[in-house]
């Protein structure tokens, strides 16, 4: 089942899946800070992927009017390969197509190449882009 994070029922857990699928070097990708920041946008575009109550997996999107982004899609290792990716990516889909989106992008991160496979199927392709980023140190905690 996919359905809105909620705070209370799922804080605890998605940061136990963000730590053990993703790990986290940078400070700008803490999960309590990122899920504060998601939650104060209140966009409505956070997800989770739910087995008998627990936290399986997690999509976060994000839409600005002009193109809508898909980020931190997650499953746990035990769960996977079974669809819950799949139904992640289609909700935040969904959410971003009756918000007017026109175009989705997502980042895949170097050393992890191999999961555009996972995106291609539902029609994903790979695109000749360099991707740049800038990050503003005063709205990270250290
Ligand atoms: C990517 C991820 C979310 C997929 O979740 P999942 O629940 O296993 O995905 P699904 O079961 O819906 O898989 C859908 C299809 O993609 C394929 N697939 C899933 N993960 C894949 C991967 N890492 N590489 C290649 N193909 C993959 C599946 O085999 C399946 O193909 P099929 O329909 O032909 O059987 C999960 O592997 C994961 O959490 N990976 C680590 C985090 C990560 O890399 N996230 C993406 C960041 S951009």
């Amino acid at each position: 089942m996919i359905t809105l994070f909620d705070s209370q029922s799922h804080r605890d857990q998605v940061i136990a899946l963000w730590k053990a699928v993703f790990g986290y070097e940078s400070a700008h990708n803490e999960p309590t800070l990122v899920i504060d920041k998601k939650l104060a946008a209140d966009d409505g575009l956070f997800f989770v992927a739910l087995i008998a109550n627990q936290v399986v997996g997690t999509i976060m999107a994000g839409y600005d009017g002009h193109r809508g982004w898909i980020y931190s899609a997650a499953v746990h290792p035990e769960h996977r390969k079974r669809g819950a990716g799949s139904l992640l990516v289609s909700q935040a889909e969904r959410a971003l197509t009756g918000r007017g989106c026109m175009k989705i992008n997502l980042q895949i991160v170097a050393g992890n190449e191999s999961v555009a496979a996972f995106y291609a199927s539902p029609g994903y392709a790979v695109e000749q882009r360099l991707s740049m980023g800038k990050r503003i140190q005063e709205n990270i905690s250290s």
